[in-house]
């Protein structure tokens, strides 16, 4: 990691005696501010008219109906990574789409089961679903070999669980698919589910450690490997995370709380992400929070600020919480406060646009990475789900300026995808930014980066696919939520482009290089092409957003639910 600075070792690290005194100081004080924050009414004098706009566009006049071919294609697609599956690795977390074999990747619980369900359930593939639902009540989420990931479970299972009871309780899903003593099971999975990730919470600060051992019952560190796989990460005194860990549970937890009548998921979901929402260490940008933190002290041990993987979901957690929270809920104009100066400093420090290139004059508008002094003009297909949630936030919080932002980078994602031979956009690429008062951290080096520059404006810094949605994501809320149809197009090129490059003997695989397309490309039978990987958040997420994005606009609106960053949806109580 070039241009990574850590902070120095603090002082009150070496004395144990003294970084007590300071940790409880610092506890007394965030219990002070949040009592405060709960107590006193002036925080609250903040304009909030405006607060909790219509989202979804209006003025339809008959254009929102939906494109039955289109969607039926999308929902073949679903068929087809669903029979595939189950015909051939039934139970296993994920099946390679390649060569049919499969993985136990998520503790072994069957994770594309219970990540597909709700998409399942929205496009009404009920034989499907019932088939998943009886395994899914006969999983035993109390013993796993191996440590248990609280965020990759708390979205993909969790969320997974709480959606298709949410789906049941509105009368989406027919009694004879799932009847109210199945849904009362669901539910009870549910919190053993929660109860056996509670440990993760265990921390002075309220903070999740990165892993729970469901054996001995207690939060660990990252598992030695993580660090092996990847030398050069930090290694901190204790262990420090990012602040889509910290902050990406709420959602979940609130909706159980809700269902439950139990506070104490909710309670422990909002103390978690407590010493990023109320943080005590200044950070040069407002709303931006400087990243990793130590889950023991709270305070932030590097200066990375991001936007992209790992920080992400704090960030769109921000806005969705006050879509979800009631409205007496004495936080949401923090949390309004927060997403909306994260957004606004995301616009004026991070998002930067591109050179025109010799054979491409036109700019673009990208989202780069800050590490310490160092901005890398980089950008990672997960930022690209920023243009979905600050339309969102632009919407429910009436910021023009914000829509206009959102749409330009939009435009950024669009871009990398319309560029590629193959349609779809790259995992990460860099590009010259127009302004710039130093050299850029990246330059096209390779002749093979010059010539992607020179057509593009951008150039490919990793070339896979991973079956991502999150620019199919944001092409979702933006016909949603501007009714223009262009979008609808786009998300049909993406799909057509999808079908024929990603489709495998047993589902839809990654690609190893979205510029390579042309069978002459690939020696031997051409397989390379493929990586014979499929996650389970191909079927959660990026194919319900294609369907939805052509279904009608009132299926699931975003007036009345809320999507998690694992795309389970949530009901909006107002
Ligand atoms: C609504 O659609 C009809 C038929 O497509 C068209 O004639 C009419 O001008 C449209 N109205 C508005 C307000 O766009
Ligand atoms: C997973 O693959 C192994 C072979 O690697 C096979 O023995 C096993 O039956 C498969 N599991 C499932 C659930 O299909
Ligand atoms: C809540 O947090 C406490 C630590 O403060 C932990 O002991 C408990 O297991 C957690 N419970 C749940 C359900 O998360």
């Amino acid at each position: 990691m070039p241009g990574f600075r850590r902070w120095g070792k603090s002082k009150f690290e070496k004395n144990p005696e003294s970084s007590f005194k300071l940790l409880a100081a610092i506890l007394v004080i965030t219990f002070y501010l949040l009592i405060k924050e709960f107590s006193n009414p002036t925080v609250r004098t903040r304009d909030t008219s405006t607060f909790g706009a219509q989202i979804q566009h209006t003025a339809w006049n008959g254009t929102g109906k939906a494109q039955e071919t289109r969607a039926g294609k999308v929902r073949s697609a679903m068929k087809y990574t669903y029979w595939k599956y189950r015909e051939n690795a039934w139970g296993a977390d994920d099946i390679l789409p390649v060569s049919g074999g499969n993985l136990t990747t998520r503790n072994g619980w069957g994770a594309f089961i219970v990540d597909s369900a709700s998409t399942l359930a929205l496009m009404e593939l009920w034989d499907e679903l019932a088939h998943s639902l009886e395994h899914i009540v006969g999983i035993d989420f109390t013993h796993t070999e191996d440590l248990v990931d609280p965020f990759e479970t708390t979205i993909r299972y969790l969320g997974g669980l709480l959606s298709i009871v949410e789906l049941y309780d509105v009368g989406m899903i027919p009694e004879d698919i799932l009847d109210g003593e199945a849904r009362d099971l669901l539910l009870e999975h549910a919190v053993t589910l929660a109860e056996k990730l509670g440990p993760a919470y265990d921390t002075p600060t309220g903070m999740p450690w990165p892993r729970v051992n469901f054996k001995t019952s207690q939060g660990v560190a990252d598992p030695p490997a993580v660090h092996f796989e990847h030398p050069d990460k930090p290694q901190y005194a204790h262990p420090a995370i990012g602040p889509a860990r910290a902050g990406s549970s709420i959602l979940e937890n609130r909706v159980l709380t809700r269902l439950t009548g139990d506070p104490v998921y909710a309670r422990n979901s909002t103390l978690a992400w407590a010493p990023l929402v109320w943080s005590k260490w200044k950070t040069p940008w407002k709303g931006i929070v400087d990243a990793p933190i130590d889950i023991s002290t709270g305070a932030p041990v590097g200066r990375d600020r991001y936007w992209d993987g790992g920080h992400d979901s704090y960030y769109e957690y921000l806005l969705k919480v006050t879509l979800l929270a009631p409205p007496s809920d004495p936080h949401v104009n923090t949390y309004k406060t927060r997403f909306l100066e994260s957004a606004y400093s995301l616009r004026k420090h991070l998002s930067t646009r591109s050179a025109s290139a010799p054979e491409h004059a036109m700019q673009h508008l990208f989202i780069g990475k800050q590490d310490g002094e160092t901005y890398h003009n980089e950008q990672g297909h997960l930022a690209c789900f920023a243009p979905g949630t600050i339309l969102l936030g632009s919407k429910f919080y009436d910021q023009p300026y914000l829509r206009t932002f959102a749409l330009a980078l939009l435009e950024g994602c669009h871009h990398t995808y319309t560029s590629t031979p193959s349609k779809i956009g790259p995992e990460n690429w860099a590009w010259t930014p127009k302004l710039s008062y130093e050299a850029p951290f990246h330059a096209p080096e390779t002749a093979r980066a010059k010539k992607e520059w020179s057509e593009s404006g951008f150039w490919s810094t990793d070339p896979e696919y991973k079956g991502r949605p999150e620019y199919v994501e944001s092409l979702f809320y933006a016909w949603r939520i501007t009714g223009e149809q262009r979008f609808r197009d786009w998300a049909w090129e993406t799909f057509s482009a999808m079908e024929t490059h990603c489709k495998a003997p047993y589902g839809y695989a990654q690609l190893a290089d979205v510029y390579r397309v042309q069978p002459s490309e690939w020696p031997g039978t051409g397989e390379g092409r493929w990586i014979d990987m499929q996650e389970s958040f191909w079927a959660a997420e990026t194919l319900k957003y294609l369907w939805l994005t052509f279904t009608d606009v009132g299926t699931v609106s975003l007036d009345d639910w809320v999507f998690s960053t694992e795309g389970h949806v949530f009901r909006m109580i107002r």
